[in-house]
């Protein structure tokens, strides 16, 4: 998947939140962009939003606050924001006492950089701020700015119940840890979400058991590197080597708590995102294929097929490692589809670093991926350190080889399913044709089949008889 679809999915998937305030009639609407990470925080600002009496509308012209949750990844997606925020000034002039905030990544990143330049802004919230919502929105009721960008020890947001948004009431995201670690060096997310700490696995639990009660059937445990998530009763993974004895004894990490959450909620279909592969271990894999209702995919990000490349990426892992892992996801979760994000043009690489991914590539044959440019990110330490050295046309060109590749592999990876009997869980109707259904199967794959006496959150068993490199088509039997 191109990165320019990946934003366009992203952003209709994410759709459009509206609230109103049910007091005073007050509206307020948000719109997320990025990963899903910000789709689950939007519905924690919904939610601290709706304890002070906020509620919903889709008219953005007669909103009275609209809060736009950002993404800094890449170059572009900050662009995507910066021209929707010239559509708000449009709007503005209609609506004049419009407040505009703008949450998450960029938040973070531009501070107060944001309210000088894009006078439009009247607030600036990063992401580990939500809670200060309320006082900073009684501050610019009376035509001041106002900004909390502090990141913190322990936030985790546990104890929110989010409110969720444009949800298909099927499945759900569950924040389960926050921040990264990791230093990749073209990667913003450790400066703009700062240091890693997991959430109480009791408020995990508690989520999950409120989801199921409201049919729910289908939960995603989130997370920028979920293989990291390590409870100890609160505070920074880093400072795990500080705590007590008792903490360290009793600590519970992500293996345990995929296998506790599996246990405990036996009927709710259960995925994960997102992994680093040099914290990925074997246990993990081994609980995965210890329960049926953990589903059978693996998001495995590599960003190149290089091992000179991964080391100038600050990736703790080889290209033979890597493979090591996938050869174990194979032998012990036969069937299990594994999907990648890769970066092209990295500073520093060569033609044959390039064909080393594409040979990578050609070895694993993913089912799915998300596939970039390298977008230079301000404050990175390969902003600091390295230069953005491969030519634009020269990424482009590699962005598409590495695309077209991916384009056969995942055509090749549907095929496979031709022939066999799948279980879908039902989310809505197909986008092509309200006479169909459409749903996921355990490996992540979109399937649809003719509409009969089944509903929504349904699991079905359809016959694959057909399919497209993104849909799978078939027949319930
Ligand atoms: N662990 C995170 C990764 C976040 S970034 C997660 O939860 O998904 C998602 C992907 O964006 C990365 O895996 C990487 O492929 C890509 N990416 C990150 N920084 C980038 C940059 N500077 N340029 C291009 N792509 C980038
Ligand atoms: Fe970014 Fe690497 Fe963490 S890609 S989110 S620094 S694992």
């Amino acid at each position: 998947m191109s990165q320019e679809k990946y934003i366009d999915e992203k952003i209709q998937g994410n759709a459009l939140l509206t609230i109103a305030k049910q007091e005073n009639n007050k509206k307020l609407y948000i719109e997320s962009y990025g990963c899903q990470m910000n789709v689950s925080d939007s519905e924690i600002v919904a939610s601290i939003l709706s304890d002070l009496g906020y509620n919903t509308t889709s008219h953005i012209e007669e909103a009275d606050l609209v809060l736009v949750n950002t993404c800094s990844i890449r170059e572009k997606a900050e662009l995507t924001v910066r021209k929707r925020l010239e559509k708000f000034n449009a709007i503005k002039k209609i609506n004049p006492t419009m407040k505009v905030g703008v949450l998450g990544c960029m938040a973070e990143r531009l501070k107060t950089q944001f309210l000088e330049e894009e006078k439009i802004v009247d607030l600036v919230v990063g992401p580990d701020a939500y809670r200060d919502l309320p006082n900073l929105l009684e501050e610019i009721s009376d035509g001041r700015t106002a900004i909390n960008v502090l990141l913190s020890k322990e936030e985790t947001y546990a104890d929110v119940a989010p409110v969720r948004i444009n949800s298909n009431g099927v499945s759900a995201f569950v924040s389960i840890m926050r921040g990264c670690d990791n230093m990749c060096t073209f990667c913003v997310v450790p400066f703009t979400r700062g240091r890693e700490r997991s959430r109480d696995p009791q408020s995990i639990i508690d989520e999950i058991k409120t989801l199921q009660k409201n049919n729910y059937k289908e939960v995603t445990l989130l997370g920028q590197n979920v293989d990291s998530y390590l409870w100890y009763g609160g505070g920074l993974k880093k400072d795990f080597e500080k705590a007590s004895t008792l903490a360290q004894t009793t600590a519970l990490d992500f293996a345990q708590l995929l296998d506790l959450v599996a246990k405990e909620f036996p009927e709710i279909r259960l995925r994960f995102s997102t992994s680093n592969p040099q914290d990925m271990h074997l246990d993990v894999i081994h609980v995965m294929a210890k329960h049926r209702n953990i589903c059978k995919s693996i998001h495995l990000p590599v960003q190149s097929g290089s091992t000179r490349v991964l080391e100038l990426m600050n990736r703790k892992h080889t290209r033979e490692e890597y493979i090591t892992l996938i050869d174990n996801v194979r032998s012990i979760i036969p069937g299990c589809s594994i999907s990648f994000d890769m970066i092209a043009g990295f500073c520093g690489e060569e033609e044959q670093d390039h064909q080393d991914t594409l040979s990578l590539m050609e070895y694993v044959k993913y089912d799915f991926g998300f596939m970039f440019e390298y977008s230079e990110r301000p404050g990175t330490p390969a902003e600091k350190r390295m230069k953005d050295d491969v030519p634009p046309a020269v990424k482009k060109r590699r962005l598409s080889e590495i695309i077209n590749l991916h384009q056969k592999h995942t055509l090749y990876r549907m095929q496979q399913y031709i022939g066999k009997t799948v279980e879908v869980l039902i989310e809505g109707d197909s986008k092509k044709s309200d006479k169909q259904w459409m749903g996921r199967t355990s490996q992540n794959s979109v399937a649809v089949f003719d509409k009969g006496d089944e509903k929504i959150g349904d699991f079905v068993n359809v016959l694959i008889e057909n399919c497209t490199s993104a849909t799978l088509i078939g027949k319930r039997i």
